[in-house]
């Protein structure tokens, strides 16, 4: 008998995470994996963080520690430090006790509880998203009950910021529609609003009544400084309005596999997000139930620990610090082959990735002729690149603009 599949259509593979198929299926030596934003060392090779090992470490060798079931909102210590992470210990918001947080699957679970969250509990269910933005946030904000429009963020003239395009259509959204923000390091252009245009930002989206959705998958990763790199964050909490945010703990703490992430809710009073976490409850117990264990406690013990929290810091800044030297070397590589066009957007875009500007085709002769791999976008991410990959991406680079138009 016929399976009662046959029919089903062959999926395409996911525009990003697909990159890492077709790259694992190459046999070339000299392949190169720029698709995936995971951070690798000099060498090439992932990397388990000191510090995590550590805790890690210091867990296993906690007999009281068992496997029980999380509460459906994960973590209390967890909640509490990724809460203060982010807004900053002496946030009145949480001093005021007006956070609602629950415990996520790293970022795109958060993001989801957040998503779903809203679609049940808020009137407005249209969010706005930049143009171009994360290529998982249109599906996951579609498929938890919202409704996706985009606002202009990045221009292609300037490799940099349509600060005037994005005011303008966040002028023109209906007041109270929800507005994603990257926190910092906006993916996937590397293109982040001055603290200036923040504070434009801030006013704007105040004074329409917009509701800020924070997603921050990348603090600590854009400037080193995870204090610097809240700072949007924390500009629109100390109005003492309310906003959401999603972290994720994959990138700044190497826990990508581990699906290590929050959700919270600033409110506006304690009582409110009393309620707003009873509810939190209802969308994620029928979802998942209750949040994985083990992440959570690594990230718990490295925040509450002072002396493990500062190692985390200075590895955090040691792999920021290694992003930032891949920018200015691929700079010097493209300049000292004389590459035609401005390639001053590779230092000046921030985070883990550079839109390096070229075009699909662009793309797809790299693939082919030099097996360097990256999203039809142009995105490319420094955190794959090493110094001894830059000749070899800078000489494909080259080809694909002087052969490919
Ligand atoms: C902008 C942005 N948001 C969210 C995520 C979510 O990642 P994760 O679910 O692995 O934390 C990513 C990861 O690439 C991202 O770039």
């Amino acid at each position: 008998m016929e399976s009662v599949f046959a029919n089903i259509a062959q999926a395409p593979e996911d525009p990003i995470l697909g990159v890492t198929v077709a790259y694992n299926k190459d046999t070339s030596p000299v392949k190169l994996n720029l698709g995936v934003g995971a951070y690798r060392t000099e060498e090439g090779k992932p990397v388990v963080l000191n510090v995590v090992r550590k805790a890690e470490q210091m867990l296993v060798n906690d007999p009281s520690r068992v496997k029980e079931y999380l509460p459906i909102l994960g973590l209390a210590d967890f909640n509490k430090l990724t809460a203060k992470l982010i807004l900053g210990a002496d946030s009145p918001a949480i001093q005021e006790d007006r956070v609602a947080t629950a415990q996520g699957l790293s970022g795109t679970g958060s993001l989801r509880v957040g998503t779903e969250f809203l679609a049940r509990h808020y009137h407005e269910h249209t969010i706005y998203i930049p143009q171009p933005t994360w290529g998982n946030h249109p599906k996951v904000f579609t498929l938890g009950g919202l409704s996706v429009k985009s606002y202009r963020y990045y221009d292609p003239a300037t490799r940099g910021l349509d600060f005037q395009g994005l005011l303008k259509d966040l002028s023109a959204a209906s007041s109270g529609a929800i507005v994603l923000l990257h926190a910092c390091a906006h993916n996937p252009t590397g293109v982040d609003p001055t603290l200036e245009q923040w504070e434009q930002i801030r006013q704007l989206i105040r004074s329409k009544g917009l509701l800020p959705f924070f997603d921050s998958a990348y603090q600590g990763f854009a400037s080193g400084s995870l204090d610097a790199d809240a700072q949007p964050v924390r500009m629109f909490v100390a109005d003492g309005g309310e906003c959401f945010i999603a972290q994720s703990y994959a990138k700044n703490m190497g826990l990508y596999g581990e699906r290590v992430g929050a959700l919270s809710i600033v409110c506006k009073t304690a009582d409110v997000a009393k309620r707003v976490e009873s509810q939190l409850k209802l969308v994620v117990r029928p979802m998942y139930s209750n949040p994985p264990i083990h992440g959570a406690s690594i990230v718990a013990t490295i925040l509450k620990d002072k002396a493990l929290y500062d190692e985390w810091t200075v590895e955090l800044k040691g792999m920021a610090d290694r992003i930032i030297n891949m920018r200015k070397q691929l700079l010097d590589a493209l300049t000292s082959r004389g590459t035609p066009g401005d390639w001053s957007h590779i230092v000046k875009q921030i985070g883990m990735f550079t839109f390096t500007g070229l075009n699909a085709e662009q793309v797809k002769f790299m693939t082919e002729k030099y097996h360097i791999y990256m999203t039809s976008d142009g995105r490319i991410s420094m955190a794959g690149l090493s110094s001894q990959t830059v000749p070899h991406l800078a000489d494909g680079m080259h080809a694909a603009v002087t052969q490919v138009s």
